[in-house]
């Protein structure tokens, strides 16, 4: 069944939090046609859907798969579909088996008809013996099921580029903030819901302590540094290829309320620490993303009080919008 590699991009998990912005930032690039969005579930309205094609797929489906890759004339994949770490440990089964087996199918799929690949590792990788600022190279003990699955898909990549030549990369993504779409489950939700609560209700109950503090992102930037890591030569690339460290802006869940607060002044936010916060205490505070500057030129543009501004902004306006 093999034959060359196509010429279209296929995105898993296109309708969660970041296939959201990054299906769109592809069409804008390539057109839409040339972008295929496709995921497990289907969402009535969602840009991803409605801005272009879109097909249902289960990443676990082997024959659904390998019919869309061929059928599709796909070149490229952008897989984002995944459990993430809150929803993972809930199931860790299944977070187990999307994780896994999906990195397995589309690793597969990348070596039998030639794919370029893109699939995100995350700071979850890291266990509680990682140092506060996160270096490139260092043992990774994680202790959840999801930076379990991410270790184990960072290994796998590496062993397909260095056996089979897959050009596959990945970037150890940071807690990443946005308004376009809700966060799907993870321990870093804390950082985008508390500002919807803040500009519905007033007040947010935030489920880690102040004090936590952990590398974050802002969308834009998440956005930018995938496109820039997929168009960097692959001479350029080292052996952090499949998992690289991005900082964008590490900031504690009390300094990110303080911001809130210098701009909504009436904002409570009380902290009432949920089984979230163990998850967060085994991940270090921030990263070291040498390797990714140097390889790549990676430069993050989003500090936190731009982020604050930008978040506050968009979602008032949305808000407006939609009332
Ligand atoms: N958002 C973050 O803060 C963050 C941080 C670090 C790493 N990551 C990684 O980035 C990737 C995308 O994350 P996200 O935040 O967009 O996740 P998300 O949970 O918002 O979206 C994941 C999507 O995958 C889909 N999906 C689940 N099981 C599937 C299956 N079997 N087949 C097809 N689709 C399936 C879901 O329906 C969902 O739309 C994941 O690999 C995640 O681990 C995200």
């Amino acid at each position: 069944m093999a034959s060359p590699n196509g010429s279209r991009i296929l995105v898993t998990g296109a309708l969660g939090q970041i296939g959201t912005e990054l299906v769109t930032a592809l069409r804008d690039r390539h057109g839409e046609e040339a972008v295929l969005a496709s995921d497990i579930r289907e969402v009535a309205g969602h840009p991803a859907i409605s801005g272009g094609p879109f097909i249902v797929a289960d990443v676990l489906d082997w024959a659904a798969m390998e019919n869309l890759i061929v059928d599709e004339d796909i070149g490229t994949i952008y897989h984002l579909a995944a459990l993430l770490s809150a929803t993972g440990e809930k199931n860790p089964g299944l977070c187990q088996e999307v994780n896994i087996g999906g990195m397995v199918n589309v690793l597969e799929l990348a070596r039998i008809y030639r794919l370029r690949l893109f699939a995100p590792s995350s700071i979850a990788v890291f266990g509680p013996d990682c140092p506060p600022l996160a270096p490139q190279q260092t043992p990774l003990n994680p202790t959840t099921m999801y930076g379990i699955t991410k270790v184990a898909g960072e290994l796998m990549a590496d062993y397909y580029h260095a056996v089979h030549g897959v050009d596959v990369r990945g970037i150890r993504y940071p807690g990443l903030i946005s308004w376009k779409a809700p966060p799907g489950g993870g321990t870093t939700d804390y950082a985008v819901e508390i500002f919807h609560d803040a500009i519905e209700t007033g007040t947010y109950s935030c489920f880690v302590s102040a004090e936590t503090r952990l590398p974050m992102m802002y969308m834009e930037d998440a956005i930018r540094a995938t496109l820039e890591l997929m168009d960097a030569p692959a001479d350029s690339l080292g052996p952090a290829r499949s998992g690289y460290n991005l900082a964008g802006c590490s900031f504690s869940a009390g300094e990110l309320a303080t911001a809130i607060s210098e701009r909504l002044e009436d904002f409570v936010c009380n902290f009432e620490p949920d089984e979230r916060q163990e998850y967060a205490d085994s991940w270090p505070d921030e990263v070291d993303d040498s390797a990714a500057r140097q390889d790549w030129a990676w430069e993050a543009r989003f500090g936190l009080e731009d982020l604050v501004d930008e978040m506050l902004a968009n979602l008032t306006s949305m808000r407006e919008v939609e009332v």
